[in-house]
């Protein structure tokens, strides 16, 4: 005979209690007015942007980039967006580094905000090229000293031995930084990424979330559509 299992089994929750009881997007969230929609994505992004920034959204220009390496495997990790021009927007970060090498031989990325008071996901996606040593110098001298001394080691991404060893190396930076208060760290650079396509999401309680795409025509128009939540 064919053992069934039984429903009370297959009713069993059997998730890890941590998970378990867990809500999301739960918030009484502002309607996404798509009316009178900006012609072009970054508008509505510095729009959203403004909003986030008034409902105090914590680190809203913290996001998620999206790379992918020689065999074709994504890859992600956080960064700070930099700025915002056009449809360009910036981050900052190393060369020498997985996503700086990754983006040399696929420039193809995507980056991707969530800001959870909000219920708000905004993504978009294009093509990040690095704008050389003068802007990646400029924005170098503006970080803070500790984070300077930090990049000037360099290396980031490879493996480090000790703890100690990265005390050492940053004691050493930040000595020549103090001799050297202008010097940059010569592979860190502004990257632009030039986006071709945009989605502004917007939760709603009962999952009715609305979603509006922006799209780069091969005419160099934007249009816009809705997507099925
Ligand atoms: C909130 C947050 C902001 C970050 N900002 C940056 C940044 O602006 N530039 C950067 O190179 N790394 C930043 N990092 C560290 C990266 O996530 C990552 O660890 C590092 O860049 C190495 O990534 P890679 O090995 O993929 O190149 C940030 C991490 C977090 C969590």
């Amino acid at each position: 005979m064919i053992s069934r299992t039984k429903m009370s089994d297959s009713k069993k929750d059997n998730r890890n209690p941590l998970f378990r009881g867990l809500k999301s997007l739960t918030g009484n969230f502002t309607p996404f007015e798509i009316d009178h929609l900006p012609e072009k994505p970054g508008e509505l992004f510095i729009r959203w942007f403004e909003q986030a920034l008034q409902e105090r959204v914590p680190e809203p220009h913290a996001v998620t980039l999206s790379t992918v390496d020689h065999e074709g495997r994504p890859d992600a990790r956080m960064l700070i967006l930099k700025d915002v021009h056009g449809e360009s927007f910036y981050f900052a970060s190393s060369m020498e580094s997985r996503k700086g090498l990754q983006l040399e031989q696929n420039p193809y990325a995507a980056i991707t905000f969530y800001w959870h008071t909000l219920g708000r996901q905004i993504r978009l996606r294009g093509t990040a090229t690095e704008t050389g040593s003068i802007e990646g110098a400029e924005d170098f001298r503006r970080r803070p000293a500790e984070a300077r001394a930090v990049a000037m080691i360099g290396r980031q991404s490879k493996v480090l031995e000790s703890q100690q060893e990265l005390e050492h190396v940053l004691d050493e930076q930040r000595q020549y930084l103090q001799e050297h208060p202008d010097a940059a760290a010569p592979l860190w650079r502004l990257y632009a990424l030039k986006i071709d396509e945009a989605e502004f999401w917007q939760a709603d309680s009962g999952r009715k979330h609305t979603r509006v795409q922006y799209r780069l025509n091969k005419d160099g128009r934007w249009e816009q559509q809705l997507l099925y939540p």
